[in-house]
């Protein structure tokens, strides 16, 4: 099939490059040709493990192609991929107007039939307005072609999209056509997933369900790890009997210092908007955002209450990602840390293996290092943030001796916390009874 991807962000990246390998031709589309031109070279504006080889070998094919001519592309494909961002605007609400923005450009220049697959995350009805749009942009140029609308989200996961997108657990197709469906079956059908079709507004409510179901599960945890750490209960014991349950589940019973990138913070946000337009408040999702953008400080505290005064204490920060195998920083819990630190006095230096460079835009004046050993040379304490493997993996028996002192608060209890403490670790981690 012939598909255009109109943003070539990281969704719409990511997803072209899992269209060209199912062996599709695609054509991405950006308006900024620097962008473009890296990514002819194959070279990603964001990392992704894996990613960057795979599309150096789908280059080569011939199955995927760049350019900053939508009209073109948009004439040489069957299927138009809207992969814009939907940012959060002030009051939490998604902002569309990129989506409304290649909407009018699909107007403008569709020639003949078209299906307009909207895969960016969207306010429920959008996919409406988007068909409102087209239809006014082919009023303007007396034209009547015939179009489809679908709605098509993505579940992919930072730092695992290739695995993601080679072997989804579902795919979501919102559409009121049949010929639609049948374009979108062929387009997957190489892919072993279950297939649930809806209507388009009903896959545009699966994609927040899903991600602020998520975030829920996680704000749940976080606060119960307050109340089991006050209690001297182990939130990991609690979370393994709770998972064991199969209508409960074990994933996303990870207690830590809160959720961060892209997605979680933005779409309940938005969520939580369209709920109070509709004058239905999700008050579920007041809880959610609250416990999460407290969750970092509570820890704080906790740091703050067994050091003392932490001015002119040295701090070695581990991790700044929002979670491990990315370079984003989005709303990472590190930059909360940071901020609490250095209003305290602390003397800070961070080690992450792809973050600091972002980082350092926000806080220039700390220290970065190249290794996580240079990092905690000296330190009165770790505070591990990001659980990257190369951090969870140092020689802790020597990072010990090469401390201040040690003490070692793990913001995601990604250590062993009775080996820490037969280190000789005063440990401390999430919701765990105080050692
Ligand atoms: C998420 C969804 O998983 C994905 O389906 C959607 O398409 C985009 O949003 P992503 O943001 O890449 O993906 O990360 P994810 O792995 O879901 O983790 C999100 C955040 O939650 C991270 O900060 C992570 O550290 C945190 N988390 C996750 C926890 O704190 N505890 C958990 O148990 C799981």
């Amino acid at each position: 099939m012939n598909i255009a991807v109109i943003g070539a962000g990281y969704v719409g990246t990511t997803t072209s490059v899992a269209f060209a390998e199912y062996g599709h031709k695609v054509i991405v589309v950006d308006h900024d040709l620097k962008k473009i031109e890296k990514l002819q070279q194959s070279i990603l504006p964001f990392y992704e493990e894996g990613i960057e080889d795979l599309l150096k070998v789908l280059i080569t094919k011939g199955n995927i192609s760049f350019t900053e001519n939508v009209n073109s592309a948009i004439n040489q494909s069957d299927l138009l991929f809207i992969t814009v961002g939907t940012p959060s605007l002030d009051d939490g609400v998604a902002d569309i107007s990129y989506v409304e923005e290649v909407a009018r450009t699909i107007g403008q220049h569709m020639n003949d039939h078209k299906i307009i697959v909207i895969k960016s995350t969207v306010p429920i009805g959008t996919g409406d307005k988007v068909k409102d749009i087209i239809n006014e942009e082919l009023a303007n140029r007396n034209k009547q072609i015939p179009f489809d609308v679908v709605s098509n989200p993505e579940f992919l996961r930072e730092g695992k999209a290739l695995h993601d997108a080679r072997y989804p657990e579902r795919i979501v197709i919102g559409c009121n056509s049949k010929k639609a469906e049948k374009e979108m079956k062929d387009l997957y059908k190489e892919v072993n997933a279950q297939l649930l079709i809806t209507s388009v507004k009903d896959a545009e409510m699966i994609k927040y369900a899903s991600n602020t179901f998520l975030a829920t599960k996680i704000s749940f945890i976080n606060e119960l790890a307050r109340l089991c750490e006050k209690m001297g209960v182990d939130i990991t014991n609690v979370a393994k009997g709770m998972g064991l349950d199969s209508r409960i589940g074990p994933q996303f019973l990870h207690a830590g210092i809160g959720y961060g990138g892209s997605c979680f913070p933005k779409d309940v946000k938005a969520l939580k908007a369209l709920s109070l337009q509709e004058k239905i408040p999700l008050h579920i999702l007041e809880a959610v955002t609250h416990i999460n953008d407290t969750q970092a400080e509570w820890f704080m505290q906790k740091v703050k209450n067994t050091l003392g005064d932490l001015s002119g204490k040295r701090i070695a920060i581990l991790g700044l990602t929002f979670k491990p195998d990315t370079d984003d920083i989005r709303e990472a819990s590190s930059i909360k840390i940071i901020d609490f630190l250095i209003k305290n006095q602390a003397v800070i230096s961070a080690y992450d293996p792809k973050g600091i460079e972002h980082v350092k835009k926000i806080f220039p004046s700390i220290t970065y290092t190249s290794t996580p050993f240079e990092a905690l040379q000296g330190a009165d304490a770790i505070i591990l943030v990001t659980e990257w493997k190369d951090i969870i993996e140092i020689d802790w028996k020597a990072a010990k001796n090469s401390m201040n002192q040690p003490f070692l608060f793990d913001g995601r209890n990604a250590l062993n916390a009775s080996r820490m403490v037969k280190l000789g670790y005063s440990y401390f981690g999430v919701g765990l009874p105080s050692n």
